[in-house]
């Protein structure tokens, strides 16, 4: 499964992609918002610290305007992925853009229904939120359950890119699902590392260690 951090935090992200472990970058509009930078300059540089896709979110709603937009932001760097939102508007570019080679991630999915119709739309990601859907009482790995077994019925390339993720649990049953990738908040990707028996373990050989008065040289 591959790890994308959702953050539009250039030191976050360069930190991140050191271990080597960070395989794309989502933002959207309020990501931006909290950034307090520049959209194309920021997009720019989050180009630049990561080979994978780095997700930019079209803000337009009619689809002329939103072509415009993504023209925009295609030419800001090679990786870049242009993310739209589920509506017709938001399909029918996602089609023109799919068709053209570029990179469509469609955003705000939050049915079954929905993920078939960006994948008939030749999206290159599907976003089902899971942690809003989980907020509202319904189940948001369902959803992704559902969408795998639908992709996999009819052999779509889609990915499914699990967005809006609020804890590791989230990320362990989209990989137990077999989701394709996973786009988490900074906090949640460290989080992945922590276990409270590491650091015990950590604490007890370093303890045992400096009782030998050894060094490795
Ligand atoms: C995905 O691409 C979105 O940016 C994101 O995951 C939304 O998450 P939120 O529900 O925490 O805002």
């Amino acid at each position: 499964m591959k790890f994308f951090v959702d953050t539009a935090d250039t030191a976050e992200i360069a930190d991140l992609a050191a271990t080597g472990l960070l395989d794309g970058v989502t933002t959207n509009p309020s990501l931006i918002h909290k950034s307090g930078r520049e959209f194309i300059p920021v997009v720019k540089e989050i180009c630049g610290l990561v080979d994978g896709p780095v997700s930019a979110e079209v803000v337009a709603l009619d689809h002329e305007t939103m072509m415009k937009e993504a023209d925009i932001l295609r030419a800001v760097a090679d990786n870049v992925a242009i993310k739209v939102p589920l509506t017709i508007d938001g399909l029918k570019t996602c089609k023109k853009l799919s068709d053209d080679g570029c990179q469509v991630n469609v955003t705000l999915c939050f049915s079954a229904n929905q993920a078939l119709l960006a994948a008939k739309a030749g999206a290159a990601f599907i976003s089902p939120f899971v942690g809003r859907h989980d907020d509202n009482g319904l189940d948001g790995m369902r959803l992704i359950e559902d969408i795998r077994l639908i992709y996999d019925n009819y052999l779509f390339d889609t990915e499914i890119l699990v967005a809006s993720i609020r804890n590791p649990i989230h990320v362990l049953e989209s990989a137990r699902i077999g989701a394709d990738v996973a786009t988490m908040p900074p906090s949640v990707i460290r989080g992945l590392f922590k276990h409270v028996l590491t650091d015990k373990g950590i604490e007890g050989f370093m303890a045992d260690w400096a009782k030998t008065g050894q060094t490795i040289t």
